[in-house]
């Protein structure tokens, strides 16, 4: 691949380090992978110093590290470090578990600026069991520690059917905790989160409620607890400006050194998504076929090619056209205009199915046994 003078090709700007598919968590909605498991190699510690200098070089400011679990990484450390020499503004997506405070001490003295920690749910037993995992004390005992060390605490907490009906007490848990941000993620259905979508996709009532209930409770917190709540796009209609555009701001390297445009793009076939082994961060970038396979507007099908809309959303999300449609280049069908919107309703409708269902289906956790089967 050779380099692009191209104009209309902008800089990364977000770099998203896959550090390790390894996690000690087990969470049915994890965005990973179905089959993480055949991709066991890592990069080592001057390749991904290597990918952070040339991204760096390019453009790109915002560095998250995560996984898997990027503190399964002993050398996470010295990649913070060479992050803050490069002069990013980095951030840990972590699980919190196995975080110690010597652990948080040795990472803010390399210049890490940022941790965000997620929590499964406001109880111990519902957290555990999502987690797969005893995680629930420890992860408050973390949450505690990353504000006593100075970081903006950051909690995240994915939403689902599961634990949708501890809205208020997530809620008072994340106050409770000195919360300084507060992300309540619904639910988006890639990867494992797909697999299990019949157990996992809350009823629009439900979703109407929660949301009511952290509306409220933004109101109450305005000043001292800033709340997101990332709005489910399958009750929407109108798809997400996904990625903000295929191949203009996001980069992500997976764990054995893939570089994808999107944290899913894996799943899509015919890609040929480029190692940063083979190639620079440059010429993936601007002269890579998978970066280049969704940029502009040239590869829509209709209804996307002539909509009035199209320079907002993109045509939505590429993965969710494949995963519930077969055709990546078909609009997204979140989108009210696309052909196949109706599959939307009817994943609402089997989700809805099981949920009613005397039987229980059991959910798929993300392990490597699993993972194996795909
Ligand atoms: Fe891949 Fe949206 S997650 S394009």
């Amino acid at each position: 691949m050779a380099g692009s003078n191209n104009p209309n090709i902008t800089p990364p700007r977000w770099l998203l380090a896959e550090l390790s598919y390894k996690c000690p968590l087990q969470c049915p909605y994890c965005s990973n992978p179905l089959d993480y498991a055949k991709y066991p190699d890592e990069l080592g510690t001057e390749d991904w110093k290597r990918v952070l200098s040339q991204a760096r070089q390019m453009g790109a400011v915002q560095l998250g590290f995560s996984g898997g679990e990027p503190l399964t990484r002993r050398d996470l450390p010295e990649l913070v470090r060479h992050a803050r020499d490069l002069g990013y503004y980095s951030n840990l997506i972590t699980s919190g578990y196995g975080l110690t405070e010597a652990k948080i001490v040795e990472l803010k003295q390399a210049g890490l600026d940022h941790i965000q920690v997620s929590i499964q749910a406001s109880t111990q037993e519902l957290n555990d069991h999502i987690a797969g995992t005893e995680s629930y004390q420890h992860k408050q005992e973390v949450a505690k520690l990353v504000k006593k060390h100075g970081y903006p605490m950051v909690l995240c907490v994915v939403i689902h059917r599961e634990n949708i009906h501890q809205m208020p007490e997530i809620l008072a848990m994340a106050e409770a905790l000195g919360a300084d941000y507060l992300e309540l993620a619904n639910t988006q259905y890639y990867g494992w989160a797909h697999a299990n979508r019949d157990l996992l996709l809350p009823t629009q009532e439900q979703f109407e409620e929660a949301e009511k209930i952290a509306q409220a409770y933004k109101e109450k917190v305005a000043g001292k607890m800033k709340i997101y709540y990332v709005i489910p796009d399958y009750y929407e209609d109108r798809p997400k400006a996904c990625m903000n555009g295929w191949g203009t701001t996001f980069l992500t390297i997976a764990p054995d050194g893939v570089a994808l445009p999107c944290h899913s793009a894996r799943e899509l076939p015919g890609l040929d998504c480029p190692n940063v082994k083979d190639y620079s961060i440059a010429e993936i970038w601007n002269e890579s076929k998978a970066f280049n396979f969704f940029r502009g507007y040239d590869w829509m099908k209709e209804p996307c090619r002539s909509c009035d809309e199209k320079e907002k959303d993109f045509g939505g999300c590429r993965c969710q056209a494949y995963l519930m449609t077969g055709d990546m280049y078909n609009a997204d069908p979140v989108c009210s205009k696309s052909p196949h919107h109706h599959v939307i309703q009817e994943a609402i409708d089997s989700a809805k199915e099981t949920a009613l269902a005397a039987e229980e289906k059991p959910l798929i956790f993300r392990n490597s046994k699993n993972s194996k089967r795909f």
